[in-house]
This record gives structure tokens, sequence and C-alpha cells, in this order.
């Protein structure tokens, strides 16, 4: 097919409208599998082939499919503040595409780091609308340029997770328009992404999947978005109401609540035809875009042989890179010495479940496969020489058990690498047996080999290191019977919500300690309970050990010697489809932490978080510096930063609060199914700039290698803000200059930012920060519309609003 230009391919879409019949069109409205769209032959329109997410294309399968990057999640990538390097992660994203087949990618998450309980932060950029905004316009424009397309999501006010499927977020308007309406704004301005998702929540009593005011109001009109709007996965529930609220496509299908019922309300005058034919024009728009229907022209494609593999030489260093790039020093220095201070004699003395088992992703749809993963422990070990490491395991972290990966599971009639899943139906017939590399079986989800299962058999010979004893146990919803070593344990194991993701995202587990010696074969029955997709896999693991034993091994090692405490959450906190509680740290880690401090000649504190914790050790230790969820090469670039081989020059993202409850929005749990966001335009540092009890750290905030002088800021004639940056420190270099305006009369913001990259010892450079105008504006709410800020108000040129370093008046 060849390219098509802009009035040919107007030409075509009119002509394929004309010769489909309704019921065709309308079949080409509702997704023709979990991440599929229809074909439509008649026209010559092949299938259009979607996939998750932010943290890697995951494919179209939830659990083995194809082994793909896992790249750091994207508050790490949000942190470098460089719109080149989410343009590069974009770029990437769209190679992984194309080495699937896959059309759409479902990402960038844009909705704002409104309380630090959301449990999908790590999914999404910031609690400011300009940097997420700007952010994801360059990942959107790396991934685009590739001919792949990109889903601004979740359209809009999905700050949080609990009641997801029917909370209503209740926004005044202002807060709207100028918070979380805005990176969508920003991004469909600059970078025009091919999709937009709209969420499972309802906005100010209107579900966001039929907010005529918000779709066809705000996004198609005012903003001239001529792209599709798709539905989260399964949150379209009526039929009229979205069609003619502005949404376009609904996801996933085959069933849904459009089809028959929609051809039913075209015919009697419920909704009119013209607006059909608009949904199916931008759905043959997205083909176009995406070369698979007369192609627009223009995208760098490759094709798919050429694409480097997840585990190439080129994609680790990069990833490596990448993922040292976002650390951040909160305090002190990250830097424990080269590698060559450490030796048998004098050893790195290296605590923490989260030092051995890194947590290198979020949970839920975001979740990829990656084709290895490199802790911590991994990281340090292949840098220092053999002996000058001493690992102490930590302090459990977890209270649901994870899936035994294929490290530990072994298929007892091969011995190849996995777990042996077998499914039988409902007369006890074999359905089939297969042996999965990925050792996860998720039922009820699309079609498979086991998707008629009426019992699930799941066996492993298990081989855990079983020192302290192995827990065994079984991941899913259902009854369960599980014989280890020929003794059976049973238990019936249930979801505890109705989230109908919940079961894949959140699965349910049970288990228990056991008796082991070296290998042991695990088979584990189950017949499925519930409605909703659920996630099957087993639990083989080194069994729990007492905190009192953990502190006191880890006091032994540490004691007089450089210690680094790896603390952090895991995919229990960091998750789609939960939120946090607390801001402490899981089970007894700050115990930890504060034992290995007291005796240590120094402790470095590594935090494995993507979003705010609590310190309360801070003041004990020499330095923090936070990685958040680093990715698969995640071992390898916290070894960089702590080696002192590549420099931690992530700047906050969010606010860090003191305690639980501090900070300008807390609440995450509706009430009578409202979440009130209460506190207007005052989110983030905004709402803490000038609070009586100041935050621990403010976004902006990070320490890097060096110090910096800032030696001027001028305001030029047209409000760009020049400032000259020196380097006082020892070592070359990156800072990211940033400039805040405090106005008359309206809450402080960040209006633009620098960065000044390898800047050397002693050298000054010298960067222009040019004010966006999109925050340069009010919403006047009873008026309807933008009005341009007050004049006055003073710029801040800082390193976050806890260190101005120059103040100037503005010139407007
Ligand atoms: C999530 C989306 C995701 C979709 C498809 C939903 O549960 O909210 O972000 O893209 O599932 O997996």
């Amino acid at each position: 097919m060849t390219d098509t230009d802009a009035t040919g391919l107007e030409q075509a879409v009119r002509t394929a409208l004309g010769s489909l019949d309704l019921e065709r069109k309308v079949r080409l409205l509702t997704g023709a599998a979990m991440f599929a769209l229809a074909e439509e032959p008649a026209i010559g329109l092949p299938p259009l082939t979607f996939s998750d997410g932010p943290t890697g294309v995951r494919g179209s399968e939830f659990t083995g499919g194809e082994q793909v990057v896992m790249f750091p999640s994207a508050t790490v990538a949000a942190s470098t503040w460089s719109e080149e390097a989410l343009e590069a992660l974009g770029d990437t994203l769209a190679l992984e595409a194309l080495r699937q087949g896959v059309d759409v990618v479902l990402g960038p998450t844009v909705n704002l780091h409104r309380t630090p309980l959301g449990g999908r932060l790590f999914e999404a950029y910031s609690e400011d609308p300009l940097l997420s905004g700007r952010l994801a316009a360059a990942y959107v424009r790396g991934m685009q340029r590739r001919g792949v397309g990109a889903s601004l999501k979740h359209f809009v006010a999905n700050e949080a997770e609990t009641e997801r499927h029917d909370v209503d977020s209740v926004v005044p308007p202002d807060a709207l328009r100028e918070l979380y309406l805005l990176p969508y704004e920003i991004c469909v301005a600059d970078a025009s992404p091919w999709t937009v998702m709209a969420a499972y929540n309802a906005v100010n009593g209107v579900p966001a999947t039929e907010h005529g005011e918000l779709l066809n109001g705000v996004l198609k009109d005012e903003w001239g978005y001529d792209g599709l709007v798709m539905s989260d996965w399964f949150a379209t529930r009526r039929t009229e109401e979205p069609a003619t609220g502005g949404l376009d496509l609904v996801m996933p299908g085959p069933q849904g609540p459009w089809g028959e019922a929609l051809v039913a309300a075209v015919r009697a005058g419920r909704v009119a035809e013209s607006v059909v034919d608009d949904h199916v024009t931008r759905v043959l728009r997205l083909a176009s875009r995406v070369g698979a229907w007369h192609p627009t022209p223009g995208a760098a494609r490759v094709a798919a042989g050429d694409v480097e593999g997840p585990a190439s030489p080129a994609r680790r260093e990069q990833l490596r890179a990448a993922a040292a790039a976002g650390a951040t020093v909160l305090t002190g220095s990250a830097v424990v010495g080269p590698a060559d201070a450490f030796t048998p004699d004098a050893p790195l003395v290296l605590v923490g479940r989260h030092a051995v088992r890194t947590t290198l992703q979020g949970g839920g749809s975001a979740q990829v496969w990656p084709p290895h993963r490199v802790d911590v422990e991994d990281g340090l070990r292949a840098a220092l020489a053999d002996g000058a490491l001493v690992v102490v395991d930590g302090v459990e972290v977890r209270e649901r058990a994870e899936a035994a990966g294929a490290d530990v599971l072994r298929d007892p009639e091969t011995g190849a690498p996995g777990l042996r899943a077998t499914s039988f139906g409902a007369d006890g017939s074999e359905l089939a047996s297969e042996v999965l590399a990925d050792p996860r079986v998720v039922l009820g989800f699309g079609p498979g080999p086991h998707s008629g299962a009426r019992w699930l058999e799941l066996a492993a010979t298990v081989h855990v290191d079983d020192a302290h004893g192995v827990e065994v146990g079984v991941i899913g919803a259902g009854r369960w019977t599980l014989t280890h070593q020929g003794t059976e344990h049973t238990a019936e194991v249930v979801l505890p919500t109705d989230d109908p993701g919940a079961g894949i995202l959140t699965p349910p587990s049970w288990s228990t300690a056991v008796a082991g010696q070296g290998d042991a074969t695990l088979v584990a029955r189950v017949e499925p309970t519930g409605t909703s997709p659920c996630l099957y896999a087993l639990v083989a693991r080194p069994a729990p050990r007492r905190t009192a034993d953990v502190v006191a091994e880890a006091v032994e090692q540490a004691r007089g010697r450089r210690a680094v405490v790896v603390v952090g959450l895991t995919d229990e906190q960091e998750t789609e489809a939960a939120d946090k509680t607390t801001l402490a740290l899981p089970g007894d880690q700050d115990e930890l932490v504060r034992a290995v401090a007291a005796v240590a000649a120094s402790t470095t504190v590594v935090v494995n978080a993507a979003t705010p914790v609590l310190l309360p050790w801070l003041d004990d230790v020499a330095g923090v510096v936070v990685v958040g969820l680093p990715g698969q090469e995640g071992g390898d670039a916290v070894a960089d930063v702590l080696l002192g081989v590549r420099e931690a020059t992530g700047r906050l993202v969010t606010t860090w609060p003191a305690r639980d409850g501090a900070g300008p929005a807390w609440e995450t749990v509706p009430t009578g199914g409202r979440l009130v966001y209460a506190e207007g335009t005052a989110v983030g540092y905004r709402g803490w700039y000038g609070a009586a009890e100041p935050p621990a750290f403010w976004l902006g905030h990070g320490l890097g290698w060096s110090t910096w002088a800032y030696e001027s800021a001028r305001v030029e004639p047209d409000g760009a803000v020049a400032v000259r940056v020196r380097n006082t420190g020892a070592r070359t270099a990156r800072e990211v200059v940033q400039v805040y305006l405090d106005p008359v009369g309206a809450p402080v913001r960040l209006v633009g930012w620098a960065v000044a990259a390898d800047v050397a010892p002693g050298e000054h450079r010298d960067v222009v920060v040019r004010p966006d105008p999109r925050v340069l504006r009010t919403w006047d709410t009873a008026a309807g519309r933008w009005r341009p800020l007050p004049a006055g108000g003073e710029l801040l040129v800082a390193r976050g609003l806890g260190d101005v370093r120059l103040r100037v008046p503005r010139v407007a």
C-alpha cells in the first residue's frame, strides 16, 4: 500500500463510510479482543493491535507473551526532568512495539501525583502539570515518529485507585483546568497523541467515558483533537451517552454495550448516524497513522527483525544509564567509594530484602516479563572483587507472597525451567498441558489453552535455599489442594474485592512454612471460584525469618564497616487497583536501618520506591538516594551510583511529606462514592508553599555529585529568564535550573526549567528558561474562560522550593 496524503485519506475515509452499512461501521467501534480492533476486509482494513503500557510493551498476553524490555518506571524517567530522555524512551518503546507488531502503546499516564498514597503514581510523572505535560509530549513525539501510536491516559481526574470503577472525582473547575486537564492540553497541543483513554471514574457526577463536556467540548472542540478516544478496559457501561458524549471506541471486546444496541439507537434516532461516522473516521485515521490502512507518510518505521533484542548489550547499557540518571540523592552523598576501596578485609556490607530482591517494576497492567533481572546484589557483586561484598538478606517486606519464578521452578517431567500447567474440563478430561517459562497462568482473560478449565493443576520441582526453612503456597482465587513432598494442604483462597481487574492485578495468596531439604515436588490443584479473570501461580521461597535474627546478623556484619541498606516498597504498594494507607516502610525496615546505622562506620540508604516514603532515621545515616523502580538493569545502575561511576542526576517529581497525613491532599478513600478534591489548586508544592510545617523534601530537590553557585538571573524583555550557574564542586556534574512564579493572588507554580549538563568543576553555564504561557493563566470559573495572571509577582530561581537561590521581579 502506498502512502496517502491528507486529501487522499479524506477521500478514502469517505469511500469507506459509503461502502459500509451501519452494522459494519458499528462493529469497528468495539474491540475485537482484549487488545485488538476488528478488521474489515471489505475496505482492506487489517486488525490493529494495542499493548500496555508505560513501563514496557507487554504484548497482547497478560502473562507468558514475549520477553520484553522492562524500563525504569515513569517516575524514574521523569526524575531526569529531561525531554530528551523522554523522547528517547518513547523511541525505544516504539521499537519494542514494532518488534512485536503492536500499533498502539497504552501510555503515557499523565494523572497527577495528587496524594502520595495513590497506588498508581509510579506509572505517572509528577504532581506538577507542566512537568507532566511536557515530558509526556516528548514521549509521544519519540514514539509516534516511528509510526506507533501513543495513548494519553486516563482522561481525567484519575488520581487514586480505591473504588476506581465507580468513584466520582469531585474537582473544582479551576483545579480541573489549571492542574488535571493541563498535562493533556499541553500534550495534545505539542505532540498530538493519536489516542486518548477515557478513565474509569466519573468527573463531577458524569462518567469519564460519557463526559460530553470534557470529551466533545474541551478535548475535541476547544483543543481541536482529531485523534481517537477509547475507553479504559471495561469502563463503558451504557450505549447512547458515551456514543454522543465523545467516546469513539469501547475496549475491550467483542462483548460490550455498543454493538446491536448502538445500531438500534441509531435506527431509533436516538444517536445520529453522523456520530457513528465520526467515530469510524477516527478509527480509520488511527489505522492510517500507524501505517495499517492508507498509510500517512513520514513515519520512520523499522522492520521487526532490525530491532535490538531486550537483552542486547546496547539496550542493557541504555537502560542502565537511564536508571542511574533518574536516581535522586536526598541527603549527603550516594557514593560509598570506588569499587577498589572494598576488599575481603574491608568489605562493603549490603543489607535488606530489596538488595536481594529489588522491586524493579510496579504492579498491574504496566507489568512486563523481562529477559532477566539485575538485583542490587547482582550489580554490586559484578562490580566488586571476590569477597569484597557481604550480603545480609533483610526483614520481610511483603504481606502477599510473590509468584515463584523460573529461577526456582522446574518442570517435574522434563526438568525444563518453569512450571507445568495442566487443565481439565468439567468431565475430568485433560484440556492442555504445557511448561510455562513465565510461571503464571491467567484464566478468564481471553482465549488460551486453558480457557475452558474447570480444574487447573500447577506442578513443579522447586529448589529453594532452605537454610531457614521454606515457605510454599499458591496464588489465585479458588479451592486448592497443595501437595508438598507427599503432604497435603487445603486452602480456600478468596478475592477480597469485587474490582473486576483485581484477580489479575492483585491476586490473593495462601502459603505455609514447611520443612524441606534440597529439591521438592509441589503439585497444586485448584478449582477456580469467582467470576472475574484471575492469575494462578505457585509460591516457593525461603521462609520468613524473625526480625530479631535478621537485625542481629546485620549488626554483626556491619559493625565498624561501610554499609548500604536497601529499603523500599513492593508491587503490593506500588500498584494499579489499590492505594497505600501509609507512607511508612512496610515491615520492620526502619528498625533494620536504625540498627545498622548505630554500628556501621557509615550507612548509606538506597530507597527502592517510586513514591514518597517516611525516613524516620534520616539524621542517623550518611546519605540517602532514591532509585525508584529501576527496571531490568536496576541493580547495575544502583551499583554505578553507589560506586561513583555514574552521577545520580535525578530531581524529585513529587514533594515528600515528613509524616503521614501531612500535605495538602491526603485521602484516597471516597466518602459515599465521592472523592472530593477539596484542596482545589493547592496541590503538591503549591499547597505546601508557605505552610507552617514544611515537607521533608520539595519537588525539584536532588543533590547529585556537585554543589552549585547561582550567580545571576535576569529577565529578558520577552519574559525569558537567563540564569548563570557555576559548578563549585569537585566533579563534572549536571544541574536542573528551575524557575517558579510566585504570582499575586494565586498559588506558586513551576513555569519552566533548563538542564545544564556536563559542567566541569569551576566552570559556569548560562541557561535560558522560557516560562510556559500555559501556566501564566488562571481559570475564571464564573466566566468559564482563561484570564492572564495579574501582573507582578516574583520569579524564584530554585533547586526545589526549599532551596530558592535567586529572586527577580516578574516582567509582565
Ligand atoms: C488500566 C489501563 C490499561 C488497561 C489495559 C486498565 O485496567 O487502567 O491503564 O491500559 O487496563 O490493560
